[in-house]
C-alpha cells in the first residue's frame, strides 16, 4: 500500500468536525481517488471534552494548537479554526515556513493576507488550498484556478453569502422583519461568529476579493473593496422589486472596465429570471463571464458542515495524490498590483427609495433634484394617501453616473419633506 497522506487538523466546530466525519465514513472512495489513504494523525480545538458526534479517540490530541505546525509526521495542516488574527493566522503562517501544505476555510485571512502567504508557500514548495473558503460546497476555486483556466475573465458576480440569501428569500417569502429572520440563520449553523461579518457584507467581500485574485491575476486587495451590506433592506423594497420584476440579492461584482477593475460587494435588484434571480435560501451562485466559455454558472450550499467539509477534503484528496498549483492559478511573483475602477465612475441604472411627506410639490422638489443631476427617471410609484403622513416613493432611472445618483441622494435627504435617508441600489440586468 502506498504511504498515507497524513494530516492535522486545527479547529473542530462545525467544519473541523464534518471533515474528520467524512474521512471516517467514505475512507475507501477517498482512498482511491487520492491513490492514498488519507489518515488524521493528530487534532486540535479548544475543548477537549466537548461531544462533537465524531470519535476522535484514535488521533492524537494537541493541547497547544500551534505545535502542530511541526507536529512530527504531518503532510498537511487543516485549518478550519477561522479569523485573519490570531491562532488561525499564526498556524497557516509556522505551517508554511515548515513547507508544510495547508488547506483552510479562512477568507478572511487569505483576503488579507493571501498575497503574503502565496510568496510564502511558493518559496517553500508548499501548496496553500482554500475551496472551502469561497461558496462552502461549490468547486469555484477549482473551476476558475483550472476548469476555466483558458480564459480571459471579463467578469464574475457572485451570491456568496448564505445567511444573507437566505434572510433575503425569507423575508420576501414570509414577510417577517429582518431581525427575526437573522435569528433562524444563526440558530440554523449559517452565520458567521459576529453577524455583522454576514449581514454587512464582510464574508462575502472576503470571497470576492479571492475569487478576482484569481480571475484577474491581481493581488488581493480586500482594502479597495466597496462593501455595502443588507441591514437597511425592508419588506417595501422587497415587495416593489417583486413588483417590478426583479430579486434584491447581496450581489458581488467584480468586472473589467475601461483597463481597470470593479471589485463592489451591494444589495442589488436583479431579473427574476436571471441567473442570480434563481438563487435563493442559503445557496451560492458564482456567474462567470469568459471569453471563450461564455457564461457558466456554478451553484450549490455555500454554508453549512456538509458543503464547506466536503471542498477541505477534495483539497485534501488533490493534494494526497500530488497535484499541485499556486494559490491564485499563478506564481505569486507574477500577481499585479490591480489598477482599481472607480465606483462613482460606473453607470447603471438604479432604484430608490424615498420617505416623503405626502403633500403638493414634494414629487416636483424631488425631481427637480434628479433633472439637474441629469437622471432620466424610468418609473415613480407612490401608492396610498397619508396626508402629512411619510409614505414610500420609488424610483427607477435610465443609466446613470452612480457619482451622479449619490449627488441627488445627498440633495434629496436634506429636502424638509424627506423623513428618511434614501436608500440606493443598482439595477443589475444580468
Ligand atoms: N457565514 C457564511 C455564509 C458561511 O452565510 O455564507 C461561511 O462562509
Amino acid at each position: 500500500m502506498s504511504q498515507p497522506f497524513r494530516i492535522g487538523i486545527a479547529g473542530l466546530g462545525t467544519v473541523g468536525a464534518g471533515v474528520v466525519k467524512i474521512l471516517q465514513k467514505n475512507a475507501e472512495s477517498i482512498e482511491k481517488r487520492a491513490g492514498r489513504p488519507i489518515e488524521i494523525v493528530a487534532v486540535s480545538a479548544r475543548n477537549k471534552s466537548r461531544d462533537r458526534g465524531v470519535d476522535l479517540s484514535s488521533y492524537d490530541w494537541v493541547d497547544h494548537t500551534p505545535d502542530l505546525a511541526a507536529y512530527e509526521g504531518i503532510d498537511a495542516i487543516v485549518e478550519v479554526i477561522g479569523g485573519s488574527e490570531g491562532t488561525a493566522a499564526d498556524l497557516v503562517r509556522a505551517s508554511l515556513k515548515n513547507a508544510r501544505h495547508v488547506v483552510t476555510a479562512n477568507k478572511a485571512l487569505l483576503a488579507h493576507d493571501g498575497y503574503e502567504l502565496a510568496q510564502l508557500a511558493d518559496e517553500k514548495g508548499a501548496c496553500l488550498m482554500y475551496e472551502a473558503a469561497v461558496a462552502g460546497g461549490v468547486p469555484i476555486i477549482k473551476a476558475l484556478r483550472e476548469g476555466l483556466a483558458a480564459n480571459e475573465i471579463k467578469s464574475i458576480y457572485g451570491i456568496l453569502n448564505g445567511t444573507c440569501n437566505y434572510i433575503l428569500t425569507t423575508m420576501r417569502q414570509t414577510g417577517r422583519d429582518f431581525n427575526d429572520v437573522l435569528k433562524e440563520a444563526q440558530a440554523a449553523g449559517y452565520a458567521e461568529a459576529d453577524p455583522a461579518f454576514d449581514i454587512d457584507g464582510i464574508d462575502a467581500a472576503h470571497k470576492l476579493c479571492i475569487l478576482a485574485a484569481i480571475a484577474f491575476g491581481v493581488k488581493p486587495d480586500f482594502d479597495s473593496l466597496t462593501i455595502e451590506g443588507i441591514r437597511h433592506i425592508n419588506s417595501t423594497d422587497i415587495a416593489y422589486a417583486t413588483e417590478f420584476g426583479y430579486r434584491i440579492k447581496l450581489l458581488g461584482v467584480a468586472r473589467r472596465e475601461n483597463g481597470k477593475i470593479l471589485q463592489v460587494m451591494e444589495p442589488c435588484l436583479v431579473p427574476i429570471e436571471s441567473p442570480m434571480g434563481i438563487i435563493d435560501d442559503v445557496y451560492n451562485a458564482v456567474y462567470v463571464e469568459g471569453d471563450f466559455v461564455e457564461t457558466p454558472l456554478f451553484t450549490g450550499k455555500g454554508a453549512g458542515q456538509g458543503p464547506t467539509a466536503s471542498s477541505v477534503v477534495a483539497d485534501l484528496i488533490d493534494l494526497a495524490r500530488g497535484h499541485r498549483l499556486p494559490a491564485f492559478g499563478i506564481p505569486a511573483k507574477e500577481l499585479k498590483d490591480a489598477v482599481w475602477a472607480d465606483p462613482g465612475e460606473t453607470v447603471n441604472s438604479y432604484y430608490l427609495r424615498l420617505m416623503v411627506i405626502d403633500r403638493a410639490g414634494v414629487i416636483a422638489d424631488v425631481s427637480a433634484i434628479l433633472r439637474d443631476q441629469n437622471i432620466s427617471i424610468e418609473g415613480l410609484v407612490q401608492r396610498g394617501r397619508a396626508p402629512g403622513q411619510p409614505v414610500p416613493v420609488i424610483i427607477t432611472t435610465h443609466e446613470t453616473r452612480h457619482a451622479d445618483m449619490a449627488a441627488a441622494c445627498d440633495l434629496i435627504e436634506k429636502l424638509d419633506c424627506c423623513v428618511e435617508k434614501p436608500r440606493l441600489m443598482v439595477i443589475e440586468e444580468l
